[in-house]
């Protein structure tokens, strides 16, 4: 609730929790913020101004405006992103692909996407390399699913198109000291080194379409901003390595159904997954906390609160396309004219609805799946 005292906020590549303050994170990670000249920038290319960025979602960017003029001055763009396979996908993974989708088709750009089965093996005690290896190619078929173009998209794992990686992380490794890397991702004496190498690994991508094509070609990363200590170090070398520095777009989190925190497949009652089957997940939302009163009467006496609500945010982020419906539904939580019950379950049947016709596209792209691999 808002009068409680504000939980400690922690995020990092690895962890995410606490109460969010995304001006705070601007400053501490030194990012830009998000221009309307931008929004309306991509918009134009794009031929239309996507949700997440009518609504805000990307708050954040660095040089996203120097990769758009490269665009506009007739060069090649590409766009880079990933996933971190240590589990099923959730809803909040999804938002950034989404997005990726929309640049992708306006900016007529490849995409390299980066499926990091050594990180999870190497960050996380309870997944063995089999395990992440699996994931990856599971974790393949959400990204299919978003509707990528296969001919411009290029899913790897890691660990099993090392051959093409390996070159390119071993340059960039060699610009980073030990010093850096702790400065930026706090490694002690007690993390193997394996993560440690890791981040060079993660980097390596920024720079993979500028070595293919034979010339550099401007990168630009749309993620949450959690991933942001990795281009903080990529972009410190990058030039150093003769190549341009990796722009970024930053999205926020989408939140998970309980109090508090981003989704997270750590928290799997408060996340939707997309394997979840449509029934359980709409049973999820059910159960989610909401900005409501603890009473039907003060409810309608006082109002929802919206700007505290996950089912609220839900909406907000992907489950209502409509801006003037969402304003309503809004204004209506405020008066009190509708109830956290009724909320609840048309998100849950919208949910529902997404996950079926997701879940379709995803069984689908495994007849597909080879066309998406990186050749
Ligand atoms: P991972 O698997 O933790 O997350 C995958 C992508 O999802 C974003 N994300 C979210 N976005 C909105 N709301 C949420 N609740 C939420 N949770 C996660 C992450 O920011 C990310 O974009 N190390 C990376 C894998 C990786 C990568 C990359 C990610 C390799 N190269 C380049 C982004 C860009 C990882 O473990 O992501």
């Amino acid at each position: 609730m808002t009068d409680e005292p504000k939980k400690e906020m922690v995020v990092t590549p690895w962890e995410v929790s606490g109460d969010i303050d995304y001006d705070k994170l601007i400053d501490q990670f030194g990012v830009q913020r998000m221009t309307k000249e931008i929004e309306e920038k991509i918009a134009k290319h794009a031929g239309f101004k996507h949700l997440q960025l009518r609504r805000g979602v990307y708050l954040s960017h660095r040089d996203t405006d120097w990769w758009i003029k490269e665009y506009e001055k007739g060069n090649k763009v590409g766009l880079y992103t990933g996933r971190g396979p240590s589990g099923h996908v959730h809803l909040g993974h999804l938002l950034p692909w989404f997005f990726c989708k929309y640049l992708q088709e306006a900016f007529d750009a490849d995409l390299y996407f980066q499926m990091t089965d050594d990180e999870k093996f190497l960050q996380r005690d309870d997944l063995t390399l089999e395990e992440t290896i699996a994931l990856t190619y599971e974790n393949a078929l959400d990204v299919i699913a978003c509707g990528l173009d296969p001919e411009k998209t290029h899913i790897f794992s890691d660990t099993e198109h090392i051959g093409h990686l390996y070159k390119i992380a071993l340059n960039v490794s060699k610009k980073v000291t030990y010093n850096t890397a702790k400065a930026i991702f706090g490694f002690n004496d007690s993390n193997n080194i394996g993560i440690v190498w890791y981040p060079a690994m993660q980097a390596m991508t920024c720079f993979l379409e500028s070595e293919r094509e034979g010339k550099n070609t401007p990168c630009l990363i749309p993620a949450a901003i959690d991933q942001d200590p990795y281009w903080r170090m990529t972009r410190d070398i990058a030039e150093k390595l003769g190549y341009y520095k990796p722009a970024q777009i930053h999205a926020k989190f989408l939140p998970g159904l309980a109090e508090g925190g981003k989704m997270s497949s750590s928290q799997p009652d408060s996340a939707i997954f997309t394997t979840d089957p449509p029934k359980k997940a709409g049973k999820k939302v059910m159960k989610a906390f909401t900005g409501g009163r603890d009473t039907v009467e003060e409810q309608c006496e006082l109002g929802g609160r919206p700007e505290i609500c996950n089912v609220y945010a839900y909406y907000y982020f992907m489950f209502e396309e409509n801006d003037a419906a969402l304003v309503e539904r809004e204004m209506k939580c405020k008066n009190g004219e509708i109830l956290c019950g009724e909320c609840k379950k048309t998100l849950a049947k919208r949910v529902e609805v997404f996950l079926t016709d997701f879940q379709k596209k995803r069984e689908e792209a495994r007849e597909v799946l080879d066309q998406y691999l990186l050749k």
